[in-house]
């Protein structure tokens, strides 16, 4: 899929589909002006004959249009131009790719990227066209016969170009958009495919794919053994897919002290001997969606250089019930010396992550943030739009919420970490702490609560994914989102400004 800004309406001509934009009454953007002006009038004429009023998502295809090259202009009302705003843009965009799709159109020169957005600008106009035009073709054709793309080429009309903004935004969307499609590919695989190794196997993909631009370093059981990663280890002991933990170093910026991204990468959570339902179990093969986020981060910084100091981790594990699996009541020591009874083997996230945050102690990190697919409890409090922050920064909350309002399609919900929480709910009578709370209620935050006794040392904030990372389609089938690559990105590149 391609992607390019043009400032030339003239440039339209070579296109088989033009997409101009209408206001209620008739009212029109200076491009539909000027190729409504060609036409003769024609297109305005055709309008009125139809009761298109310029409606918002009303929309019309004109075919052959007098004077006019291109095949097909697609004509969507965008409603009164006081009231188009960034969610009405979005729709408008998500609602000529249905019919895109529908009518395989493959070239497309947008002109509603020269509209004026309420609180919008050029750079953000782009950027989210490309997002959402990724979002709504993506599709998984890796098993399948028949693969089908949808949209190869996209331009993208600008009519004041010189705005280095607009290539900027270019630049980002593009790169974004890749890297999340990284993140979905990844974390579509069937988790007899992508198990722990194959995790491990992409980073060294991945570091061929950016020559030069990445440290990897893969730690096995028997480095994490001999590191004392025993709650890492433990969960992985069920299964014969031994552990991986993959590090992934980027450093463009010498004296930043890296800011380090843990992701969650189970790539298959059959709950343990705390065995799951067999309802739904199959979605957990997503529960790696965490590694798979932070894998398409890495591969969207490294495309635009960020001159930033990133380790992402990927933390590789299955959990099954083997016969060396965890049980219930074992007592393991983790890597930090905290002893932790294990109440729960499904509760698995927290035990591989407590280690992780631990081992990353070295790396002197300036920020860490987590990624996890770590409660269904996430998922009845915030739904399947808004991921969990959770963090014991106020200032590293409020910059991630920021993120995540700026790009506005990978929203997070800042939840309170009270020590309240910590000191009562994961009380354990012979260890430490259990790995699991008394009872369920608020248990995202206690979950949360489990991971911030390791994480006192440094700024760290924990974004539960497990409403987010995938969703349903039209057919009520599961696909991955990505999420929250975008967030993520957003959030690194606002910190090229901040960086001390
Ligand atoms: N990976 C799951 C969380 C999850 C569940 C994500 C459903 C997405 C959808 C996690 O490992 C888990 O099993 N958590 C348990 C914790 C409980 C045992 C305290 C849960 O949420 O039920
Ligand atoms: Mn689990
Ligand atoms: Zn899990």
């Amino acid at each position: 899929m391609q992607f390019f800004v043009e400032n030339n309406f003239d440039a339209a001509k070579y296109f088989d589909c033009i997409v101009l934009g209408i206001y209620h009454k008739y009212i029109m953007p200076d491009i539909t002006k000027k190729i409504n002006d060609i036409s003769e009038n024609y297109i305005l004429t055709i309008l009125k004959d139809n009761n298109f009023y310029g409606k918002t998502n009303q929309m019309i295809t004109l075919y052959n249009v007098p004077n006019v090259l291109t095949k097909k202009i697609i004509i969507i009302g965008c409603g009164f131009v006081k009231k188009i705003n960034r969610t009405v843009y979005h729709k408008i965009i998500i609602n000529i790719i249905q019919y895109v799709k529908q009518h395989d159109i493959q070239e497309i020169f947008w002109s509603i990227t020269d509209l004026h957005i309420h609180n919008n600008n050029y750079y953000w106009n782009i950027r989210d066209i490309i997002n959402i035009i990724g979002d709504n073709t993506y599709i998984f054709t890796k098993f399948k016969q028949i693969k089908k793309c949808y949209l190869t080429k996209n331009f993208f009309y600008i009519s004041s170009i010189s705005d280095n903004n607009v290539y900027n935004a270019l630049k980002h969307g593009v790169a974004i958009n890749q890297g999340q499609i990284q993140a979905k590919n990844l974390a579509n695989l069937p988790p007899n495919i992508c198990n722990p190794k194959y995790l491990a196997e992409q980073v060294f993909k991945l570091s061929q794919i950016f020559p030069d631009k990445f440290t990897i370093e893969i730690v096995d059981e028997n480095m994490m053994e001999k590191l004392s990663m025993n709650a890492y280890l433990s969960v992985s002991n069920g299964s014969k897919h031994k552990a991986y933990m993959s590090v992934i170093k980027y450093n463009h910026h010498h004296s930043m002290q890296p800011i380090v991204l843990v992701g969650k990468g189970l790539t298959f959570d059959s709950g343990g001997i705390s065995l799951k339902p067999s309802l739904n179990m199959h979605e957990m093969k997503y529960d790696m969606c965490g590694a798979a986020a932070v894998y398409g981060v890495m591969y969207a910084i490294a495309k635009l250089e960020l001159p930033l100091n990133v380790i992402g981790i990927m933390a590789g594990c299955e959990n099954m019930p083997g016969s060396l699996a965890l049980r219930p009541g074992d007592v393991i020591k983790t890597m930090s010396g905290i002893t932790v009874e294990v109440k729960n083997t499904d509760a698995e996230g927290r035990l591989v992550l407590c280690d992780v945050l631990t081992y990353i102690l070295k790396y002197k990190p300036k920020i860490v943030i987590d990624i996890a697919t770590l409660t269904g409890a996430c998922v009845i409090a915030l739904g399947n739009n808004i991921s969990g922050l959770m963090s014991n920064n106020n200032q590293l909350s409020r910059d991630i919420y920021q993120a995540s309002i700026e790009v506005m399609n990978d929203k997070v919900w800042d939840l309170p970490l009270e020590d309240f929480y910590h000191d009562k709910q994961l009380h354990s009578s012979i260890a430490d702490i259990s790995n699991i709370s008394i009872n369920n209620a608020g248990s995202a935050i206690t979950a949360a609560c489990f991971l911030a006794k390791f994480t006192s040392q440094y700024k760290w904030a924990h974004i539960d994914i497990a409403g987010t990372a995938w969703n349903y389609d039209k057919d009520n089938q599961a696909i991955a989102t990505g999420r929250p690559v975008n967030m993520l990105c957003q959030f690194l590149i606002n910190n090229i400004h901040f960086k001390k």
